[in-house]
């Protein structure tokens, strides 16, 4: 049976990779897509979920915008890496798909207490509208079945040297969302950087010969050469999917159990998150850690996504 799945997301070239797996994968059932301010503000973010829904092909799922600040600190974007739209590289087509009138926050908060069964949050941004759901609305945790965020790292930062550019942004939902005793999964950059988009992939995904394709290929292509200017990548980590990976597949991300703080005071180090891997704090479990990727079977799943997308849309 397929998953049922909310995937939260700033668009931003790997959250459309994920969106793309999740609506394309047949081991997810794509209920909602909502956006929040993070890789750029909210209004592109949005403009760029309903840009990707147009040439994914993405009809009858609902897309909800949610907020446009975190919780306490000032929007932090990351048109270094992303662009000035968000989405920078190919030329997309006015968008087809709409927004709904609900904010994310309420749609989520809708589809989790009349779904018929518990529902996967996929956060690929900054975690302000989970947190905001959870604060808001403490009932909707019963609903979830759990929380797999692309976030953090069990190592070292990239947007400072100790923290991820999602926790960066909004500590404090972070620190909410690992605190609510929801069965939460981290997909950190310590795993993500595994999923590089070398020439090869890029090489199997033009070889698919769909305009899609086409269009994840120039994504990529672009993303490449940010990573290769700002931290000297060979190939761009594409992290989002690696969420989306986990809940399809888990056996294709290898995780293990920890205590996941995230520093919201440190001078030098707000957003980091700290894992206990080895238990030296005695604080209990309140994550599983993503530690290993099979980036084989990543990517097979990715492009088969892609292609399965691509020809439908045609
Ligand atoms: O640190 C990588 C994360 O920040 C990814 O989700 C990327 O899209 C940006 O949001
Ligand atoms: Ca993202």
């Amino acid at each position: 049976m397929p998953v049922p799945v909310i995937i939260d997301c700033d668009p931003g070239h790997d959250d459309a990779v994920a969106v793309m797996l999740a609506a394309g994968d047949p081991a997810v059932e794509l209920l909602a897509i909502t956006t929040v301010a993070g890789n750029q503000t909210l209004e592109k973010t949005t403009l760029n979920a309903r840009r990707v829904c147009t040439v994914a092909g993405i009809t009858g799922v609902p897309v909800a915008a949610g907020c446009a600040r975190p919780l306490v600190r000032p929007l932090t974007v990351a048109d270094d890496v992303h662009g000035e739209s968000g989405l920078d590289g190919p030329r997309f087509p006015d968008p087809a798909v709409d927004i709904v009138p609900e904010h994310a926050v309420e749609l989520m908060h809708r589809i989790l207490a009349e779904h018929p069964e518990p529902v996967t949050l996929v956060p690929t941004g900054p975690l302000t509208n989970v947190a905001l759901l959870l604060t808001r609305y403490p009932d909707a945790a019963a609903h979830i079945r759990e929380i797999v965020f692309m976030g953090g790292s069990t190592e070292r930062g990239n947007r400072t040297p100790a923290a991820e550019f999602n926790v960066y942004v909004d500590p404090e939902a972070a620190d909410i969302v690992l605190g609510s005793g929801v069965p939460v999964t981290m997909c950190g950059l310590n795993v993500t950087h595994q999923a590089l988009a070398t020439p090869e992939v890029l090489a199997r995904l033009e070889a698919l010969g769909t305009e899609l394709s086409r269009i994840c290929a120039e994504l990529l292509t672009y993303f490449a050469s940010t990573y290769r200017q700002l931290w000297g990548f060979t190939a761009p980590p594409v992290h989002d999917p690696v969420a989306v990976a986990r809940v399809i597949d888990p056996e294709t991300v290898r995780c293990v159990d920890a205590h996941v703080a995230v520093e919201l005071s440190g001078r030098y180090t707000r957003g980091a998150t700290v894992v206990d891997l080895h238990g030296y704090t005695g604080r209990p479990v309140n994550a599983r850690v993503a530690v290993a990727l099979d980036a084989a079977r990543f990517w097979d799943r990715v492009i088969a996504a892609v292609d399965t997308l691509g020809r439908r849309v045609r």
